[in-house]
């Protein structure tokens, strides 16, 4: 009995050491964790269970049956994060170089449906070099099978992609489909075709960090949520992540507890817009001060910063948090920082999260770059996305709400549930220069004439009460009472309810 009992932890520590000692020591020198110790450090202490170590691939073609590594390049299993259960697959990259085989497809598949049947987050950690070439047809028929469920779990538990290394082929759609996708800067890189490709099809010469490297895909695709150093600072920030997070569709958002009372009056904010009302302010400085601690995880930070989306919470249970940014292009509204803001309501929306939006946004930006790149459909996804969304919308105008940007930016008639203003707001079809433009066009020629015009136009609707008359702003509220209100208004719609006409799903303009 004891030397059986024996065996199994012999058979175990050959499971663990993957691809060998020599590759292990290869991975370290490139500054990577191997995928057990990234699981290490994602889950609480001892709390990983793994699952199928011990499985092996079934190919016999190229010589592999003489070459068997347990665990076939993928180590999976559950474990928790904070006491929260959630399912992981770690791709190891000693192993095949963490290529996709029918075997390692189906250890996947199995955490897949797991973690959907539980209704638990699942967490995929990529460093791989896509489908197991020795494989063949078997490979793509197992990404396949990753692929549909996928599809299957959107919307009903949350799913997270860590790029740690290569990611390269197939291994590029599966986080594709998931919610959000973090990179390690430097040591990872996502294409669907790689360098050596690329130079054969259009004779581009690129190197793998400028094709797919995160600071393409923070900055340019926009593929990326977000990027860190390494492998520890990415594991560690992506728990802080999942407490923001709910564990599924109907488990509601998750409750703290909550240091920072939402009963208390923050005086900085009566100051925080300018008198001159084309000066840039830091929209972030009021998202900090509303949120509980001042703790707020950004998503897409580097691209599209006309726009800020987060998360945070307020009164310890988390809400979708977007903001226009007066600090970049003024806070206006482009077709980047349009799909960038849609998806993210689209997110908050699945999965139940009130969404507190923050605006001052000059209109839309004009042009033949953005119209040509499709703005009308792009602006169209944040329009449809917000008036399609049925958790809390609270939204606080500070500044500027011009035009088609007001509406789209969860006002009363597209479905904002509570809607505040600050007395500094300008809610109107267009600024007051503009507008007197266009009305007076004979008078521009005079510039006094047209001074006061816009003077005029100024005084009459650069403001909120026009909209509050109408009831399009439920109150004018003090800058310094905007935690409160807001915490107020999210305990008021906590049992909100919003039932739509059945159909089979919408059809956002993709
Ligand atoms: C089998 C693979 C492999 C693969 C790497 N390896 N990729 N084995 N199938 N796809 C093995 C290598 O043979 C090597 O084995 C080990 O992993 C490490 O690879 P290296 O090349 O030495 O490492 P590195 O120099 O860091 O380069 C990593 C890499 C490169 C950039 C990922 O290996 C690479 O380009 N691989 C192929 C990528 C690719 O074209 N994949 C197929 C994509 S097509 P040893 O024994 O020496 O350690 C695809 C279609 C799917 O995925 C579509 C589904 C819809």
């Amino acid at each position: 009995m004891k030397e059986i009992l024996e065996q199994l932890e012999v058979r175990r520590e050959n499971a663990r050491l993957g691809g060998g000692q020599v590759r292990i020591n290869a991975q370290h020198g490139r500054g990577k964790l191997t995928a057990r110790e990234r699981l290490s450090l994602l889950l609480d202490e001892g709390s990983f269970e793994e699952f199928d170590m011990f499985v092996d691939h079934r190919c016999s073609d190229f010589g592999m049956e003489d070459t068997q590594v347990p665990g076939d390049g993928v180590v999976t299993g559950w474990g928790t994060v904070n006491g929260r259960c959630v399912f992981v697959f770690a791709k190891d990259f000693t192993v095949f170089g963490g290529s996709l085989s029918e075997t390692h497809a189906e250890k996947i598949m199995k955490i897949q449906d797991m973690a959907l049947k539980n209704r638990a987050p699942i967490i995929g950690l990529f460093d791989a070099g896509g489908a197991r070439i020795q494989e063949g047809v078997a490979a793509l028929g197992g990404y396949g099978e990753v692929f549909r469920r996928n599809v299957l779990a959107s919307g009903v538990i949350p799913q997270i992609s860590i790029i740690m290394g290569p990611c390269a082929g197939g291994d590029v759609y599966s986080p594709a489909m998931t919610d959000f996708i973090f990179m390690i800067r430097d040591t990872s890189y996502m294409f669907v075709t790689g360098p050596d490709v690329v130079k054969t099809v259009t004779n581009e010469t690129v190197t793998a960090e400028e094709l797919g490297g995160a600071s393409v895909h923070t900055t340019r695709s926009s593929i990326s949520d977000g990027a860190w150093d390494n492998d520890v600072e990415g594991l560690l920030q992506v728990r802080r992540f999942l407490d923001f997070l709910p564990l599924n569709n109907t488990s509601g958002p998750p409750q703290m507890e909550a240091f920072q009372e939402t009963t208390g009056y923050d005086d900085s904010l009566d100051t925080l817009i300018p008198d001159n009302p084309n000066k840039p302010y830091d929209m972030k400085e009021l998202v900090l001060k509303v949120v509980d601690e001042g703790d707020f995880f950004e998503l897409q930070g580097d691209f599209a910063g006309n726009i800020i989306t987060g998360f945070g919470r307020i009164g310890g249970r988390s809400v979708g948090v977007v903001a226009n940014q007066p600090m970049v292009l003024a806070g206006v509204l482009d077709s980047d920082a349009s799909r960038k803001a849609a998806r993210f309501v689209r997110f908050c929306d699945s999965f139940n999260l009130p969404i507190v939006t923050f605006v001052d946004v000059p209109g839309f930006l004009p042009g033949t770059a953005q119209e040509y790149g499709g703005l009308i459909k792009h602006g169209a996804k944040l329009l449809f996305a917000y008036t399609q969304a049925t958790v809390p919308l609270v939204t606080v105008i500070t500044r500027k709400a011009y035009g088609g940007a007001y509406v789209v930016m969860a006002a009363k008639h597209i479905g904002g549930d509570v809607n505040y203003a600050w007395p500094t707001a300008e809610i109107a079809v267009m600024g007051p220069k503009g507008a007197a433009e266009i009305l007076y066009r004979s008078e521009l020629d005079d510039a006094d004439k047209i001074a006061a015009r816009i003077e005029e136009y100024e005084e009459r609707f650069a403001n909120p009460f026009i909209a509050a008359e109408r009831g399009y702003i439920d109150e004018v509220i003090m800058p310094h009472s905007t935690r409160m209100r807001v915490a107020r208004a999210l305990d008021m719609l906590r049992s909100k309810t919003d039932d739509r006409p059945w159909r089979k799903h919408d059809n956002i303009p993709l």
